[in-house]
């Protein structure tokens, strides 16, 4: 994927930025203080297309809405922290196509930025459904992954749309995509890599994968769990992945 720094002229552009707010919202219907990493992570990108005069209008998740309304996982506590963050003030659609979305993104002045509602509210995202990728793609002018995190997941605004228009690495994914390049071809040795996490499905073939090139694994949270309780080791009460709980009730 070309690098969004070769775009020459990003002024005016409609620029669909896809980046993963998939962050906790705390009980009082905030980002949860500290949880707003993920959040600060794309601020460079956000700043260097509001230097370069583009319309910004972000894509994301949150959560695991399951193609329906949740109200527990719109983005409204996101788009505050986003604003806080900036000093800025960011515009929130309702939805994340329609009408609406389509109005408030032709009326976006350049260095301005709208935050569409949560793309897993349409069961289409997770599909990698073609036309909802079609949809979402009209609304812009170029399309920038910023989102390394969920770029394992065939779904519409990762991948679908990319059929749809030029699309290109956001200043966060080639960082994250460097680093791990380097740690992973260039390790210094002994070379230890820290796993985590609760989302073991995703993170066993990795840790497959990492075995021979690095001297030490270590694992910890869910992805530890998983390990114990395959050796028929005690885990209490410990959490363990929800695919596994499932089998096991099987
Ligand atoms: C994550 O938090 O790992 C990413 O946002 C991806 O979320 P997902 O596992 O629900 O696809």
């Amino acid at each position: 994927m070309k690098s969004l720094k070769e775009i020459k002229d990003l002024k005016n552009k409609k620029v669909l930025l896809r980046v993963d707010f998939n962050v906790p919202i705390g009980k009082e219907g905030s980002v949860d203080k500290g949880e707003d990493w993920r959040i600060r992570a794309t601020l460079p990108t956000i700043e260097y297309l509001i230097k370069k005069h583009a319309k910004i209008i972000l894509l994301s998740h949150l959560g695991r809405p399951d193609g329906k309304v949740v109200e527990e996982f719109r983005l409204g506590p996101v788009q505050d922290r986003l604003s806080e963050l900036l000093g800025l003030s960011v515009i929130k659609t309702p939805d994340c196509t329609g009408n609406v979305v389509r109005e408030t993104v032709d009326e976006m002045k350049a260095g301005e930025i709208v935050l569409l509602e949560n793309l897993r509210f349409h069961k289409e995202e997770e599909e990698n459904d073609d036309n909802f990728a079609k949809e979402l793609a009209s609304l812009g002018d170029i399309y920038v992954n910023d989102a390394f995190s969920v770029s394992h997941r065939a779904h519409a605004s990762v991948h679908a749309i990319t059929r749809h228009l030029p699309s290109y690495a956001g200043l966060l994914l080639e960082k994250e995509i460097g680093i791990l390049t380097d740690a992973i071809n260039n390790p210094k040795r002994p070379a230890t890599i820290i796993i985590g996490g609760a989302k073991a499905e995703t993170k066993l073939p990795v840790i497959k994968y990492l075995m021979d090139k690095f001297d030490h694994i270590l694992v910890g949270g869910v992805v530890a769990n998983v390990i114990l309780k395959a050796k028929g080791i005690d885990i209490g009460k410990s959490l363990l992945a929800i695919w596994i709980r499932k089998k096991l009730k099987k």
